[in-house]
């Protein structure tokens, strides 16, 4: 899979922009807010259909303007194809591929896989759960259509549920109408907890031997999925736990409050590892990533660095630029410094001045 290039049209601070990358690396340099990663929004965008950072349409669109175009072209395994998403102030967003307008948004995944790698990335063990949950939502959802359709099931019903459960005045019965609601939480819950299971299981293939080189042979690391419930016991959970959803007015039960944790040599390294491990794990976590969309997909993902390399010591920045193999690359950086003392080829070279680009090579 490569990305061959990208057109925007009042996306962020770029009026009007076409870039074309190399398949190899891709560097953006410049100094801050300049739209170095906007750049790598627009891509991740152009993958997902959302935003690396949760923005909405809206805020993605150029001040002053209604509506931003991306226009991306793509060569995946010999074939072309063009990606044009079409951004409005209060409307969903419209897809087209090769000039046929998707129905649904999530159609489009499974076309072009990205891996998004920033420094935020590197806290994601030593943050909360819920940063975990997404970050295993993100990757499922880009390789699992199922998975993507039960997630926003649940979440819907979580949300009416929750709803039900503040409106409610004590005086009516609504055990009937939480009854239809549970039966749906656990029909779509129960598949979300047993393909996070299965994920867990495929990273762990990968991430064992990744880990332990990274680590220089010392540690064996092994990530273990904390279910809040198990699948099989979800539906008495719910029961059990009704009075209190009926007190608190919420849904205290279910895969919305699953954890991961991450265990080097025995010990969980989100509450005792040191602030080394912890980046090193999630370094791994990274390119176990790009390793299962590989195996899972049959194709090169394209790995978008986010001034990632800045934050890694010259050991790991080796690593991880020799060992990303021959897949596409775009890194964003504010200079070229971190290259200087690498073995690492550069394919292009890209400086980004205040929502301009220009090619220096
Ligand atoms: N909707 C928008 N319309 C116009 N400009 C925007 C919009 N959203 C963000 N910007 C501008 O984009 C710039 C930030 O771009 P970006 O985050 O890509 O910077 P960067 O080059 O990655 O910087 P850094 O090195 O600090 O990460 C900011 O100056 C911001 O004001
Ligand atoms: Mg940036």
């Amino acid at each position: 899979m490569i990305i061959k290039s990208i057109k925007l049209e009042n996306f962020r601070n770029y009026e009007n922009l076409e870039l074309s990358f190399e398949k190899g690396t891709n560097i953006l340099y410049g100094d801050n807010a300049q739209g170095k990663t906007n750049v790598l929004e627009a891509v991740y965008l152009s993958a997902t259909t959302k935003s690396h950072k949760g923005s909405k349409d809206k805020e993605m669109i150029r001040f002053g303007q209604e509506e931003a175009h991306i226009r991306t072209n793509l060569d995946k395994e010999g074939m072309e194809y063009r990606v044009d998403m079409h951004l409005k102030k209060s409307k969903s967003k419209g897809i087209a591929v090769n000039g046929q307008y998707l129905k649904k948004a999530a159609q489009l995944l499974g076309l072009l896989n990205v891996v998004f790698f920033s420094p935020e990335d590197l806290s994601i063990i030593k943050n909360g759960p819920s940063e975990r949950r997404r970050f295993v939502d993100m990757e499922l959802c880009q390789i699992d259509k199922y998975y993507l359709y039960n997630l926003n099931q649940y979440n819907k019903i979580v949300n009416q549920r929750n709803k039900l459960l503040k409106d409610f005045y004590h005086n009516t019965d609504i055990s009937e109408t939480l009854h239809v609601w549970d039966m749906q939480l656990v029909t779509y819950g129960k598949q979300i907890i047993e393909r996070r299971k299965e994920f867990v299981d495929q990273l762990n293939e990968i991430i064992y031997g990744i880990h332990k080189n990274l680590s220089g042979d010392k540690e064996e690391l092994v990530i273990v999925y904390e279910p809040d419930t198990e699948a099989e016991n979800f539906e008495n959970a719910l029961r059990i736990s009704r009075e209190k959803d009926i007190k608190y007015k919420m849904t205290s039960v279910g895969p919305h409050r699953d954890d991961f944790s991450f265990v080097a040599n025995g010990v969980d390294i989100r509450k005792y590892g040191s602030q080394g491990q912890q980046r090193t794990a999630a370094l791994s976590l990274k390119l176990s990533e790009i390793e299962l969309v590989k195996k899972v997909t049959g194709d090169n993902p394209v790995l978008l660095l986010d001034d990632v390399l800045s934050e890694l010591d010259s050991n790991r920045q080796n690593y991880l630029l020799n060992n990303i193999g021959n897949i596409q690359t775009i890194i964003t950086c504010t200079g070229l410094d971190e290259f200087i003392n690498n073995r690492f080829s550069i394919d292009k070279i890209f400086k980004v001045t205040n929502g301009r680009i220009e090619s220096e090579n």
